[in-house]
């Protein structure tokens, strides 16, 4: 069966090294495997959570972008699009939101984390909390949810966004899935090598930390700069250094090979000055971004080429969207209203009540019939006719007709009953046969408007 790989990119930011090495490559490394089909966007609704600046959410949608592009990324192979074109992403977040726990929402990391800082500056608890902030992580199961994603590779802070995305699709098919596993339950996947990649301070690299390393903002010159701070100890050239305490080494090893790895190693060992190892560091990452930068410089340059990927980006996702939603409403009860053959009550009671004709016939070889209330009390008696389809028409004339047939018909009442027992008994005729026509309309309805949906 076919795995689906799925992750989004919050676009409050300029992509940095940290971003490369530890979503995009690995991501487009794990798109060209076989048997895998890649779902990736760009988090745009997640960044107005975080962002208030249109023209920040502008630039960095852009350049995210461009960056997913610049580096390889194959769009005949993955369906790579922006979550805010997939208008059913904000739809099943609703009927999600009406299935998740708030109390385990009051969980989530990052709304603990505001609610904490509050709580320590002496302030209510949610000041300043937005609704979108608490429901981040319904937004993020959404995303994930609505493609079935079996796997999702994240950083570790996002380990507990998938935990809930499971416990949401868990409740979701318990309520909803009437024995049908309606969503796949996601599994976070992360790649323990490069999940970390070091900044500049040797804490993760982020924005939050202002730590990072450009990717191709600044060029070249950014880069080496940008390298060039990267904290070390104070040993100087000559002086043997210790490889695994410094995190110049892990910024190295993301993009060397295992020779490489090696020689650094034993150099740095052996008393590397600190100046001339950040110079191999820079001519690696060089050597390993300068290509991509062009190709990001001319997107950059022709934005409107980059849109029409995503538009056709979204009309792909929107492929698997816009039935598996369809799918999602009819199971909640948002249903199209077309007549469904209701077994309603009032039919049954009715059928009992009902007057009857009966046809038969009788020794002489000759058709009669007869109309008797619901008691069975006779009320009109048919002369014997010749013809069996003559019978049968006079039957369904007074059945479709009622009075307005009886005239004609030959028929004469019963002893002792009078015209409007037999007309009261043949309005009730014909308003069953009225019932009973329409109920099979809708049955041949429904099942055409059934195979519509289908
Ligand atoms: N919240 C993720 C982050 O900030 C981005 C994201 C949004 C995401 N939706 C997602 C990642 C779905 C994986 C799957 O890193």
């Amino acid at each position: 069966m076919t795995q689906r790989v799925l992750t989004g990119i919050t676009t409050t930011g300029t992509p940095h090294l940290g971003n490369y090495v530890g979503a995009i490559r690995p991501a487009i490394e794990a798109s060209r495997e076989p048997g895998v089909e890649s779902f990736f966007f760009l988090a745009d609704y997640h960044a107005l959570i975080k962002c208030d600046e249109p023209s920040r959410i502008e630039r960095s949608r852009l350049e995210i972008a461009a960056t997913w592009l610049a580096a390889g990324l194959d769009t005949s192979r993955v369906t790579f699009y922006r979550q805010s074109d997939i208008v059913e992403i904000p739809e099943l977040t609703w009927l999600l939101t009406c299935v998740a726990s708030k109390g385990l929402m009051n969980r989530s990391h990052a709304y603990k984390a505001a609610t904490d800082a509050n709580a320590a500056a002496g302030e209510d608890p949610d000041a300043g909390i937005t609704m979108g902030l608490f429901s981040y992580p319904i937004l993020m199961a959404a995303d994930i949810l609505l493609f079935n994603a079996h796997r999702v590779p994240v950083g570790r802070d996002q380990v507990q966004h998938i935990e809930m995305a499971r416990d949401v699709a868990q409740r979701f098919n318990h309520q909803f899935g009437a024995g049908r596993e309606l969503f796949v339950l996601p599994e976070a996947e992360i790649e323990e090598s490069v999940a970390t990649l070091p900044g500049l301070d040797g804490r993760k690299m982020s924005k939050s930390y202002d730590n990072t390393v450009p990717l191709f903002e600044g060029g070249a010159k950014g880069l080496k700069d940008a390298i060039a701070r990267v904290v070390t100890d104070s040993r100087l050239p000559g002086e043997p250094k210790d490889p695994d305490s410094a995190h110049l080494v892990t910024l190295h090893d993301a993009f060397a090979d295992a020779a490489t790895r090696e020689a650094f190693r034993r150099d740095l060992v052996a008393g590397l000055g600190w100046g001339d190892a950040k110079q191999r560091v820079v001519d690696l990452v060089e050597a390993h971004v300068g290509p991509m930068r062009a190709h990001y410089a001319e997107l950059m340059a022709h934005p409107e080429r980059i849109e029409d990927v995503l538009q056709a980006g979204a009309a792909k996702a929107r492929q698997t969207a816009t039935p598996f939603i369809k799918e999602l409403r009819q199971a909640v009860g948002l249903r199209t209203m077309v007549a469904v053959a209701q077994p309603h009550a009032q039919a049954a009671t009715e059928k009992v009540a009902l007057p009857l004709i009966k046809q038969y016939r009788e020794a002489d070889g000759l058709f009669y019939f007869k109309l008797t209330d619901a008691h069975n009390h006779l009320l009109l008696q048919s002369a014997g006719l010749a013809d069996g389809r003559e019978a049968g028409n006079w039957v369904k004339r007074l059945k479709t007709e009622g009075d307005a047939a009886l005239a004609e018909a030959p028929v004469a009442r019963a002893e002792g009953v009078g015209a409007e027992a037999v007309s009261a008994a043949l309005v009730a005729l014909v308003e069953a046969t009225q019932a009973a026509d329409a109920e099979k309309a809708d049955k041949a309805a429904n099942k055409t408007a059934k195979a519509a949906q289908a």
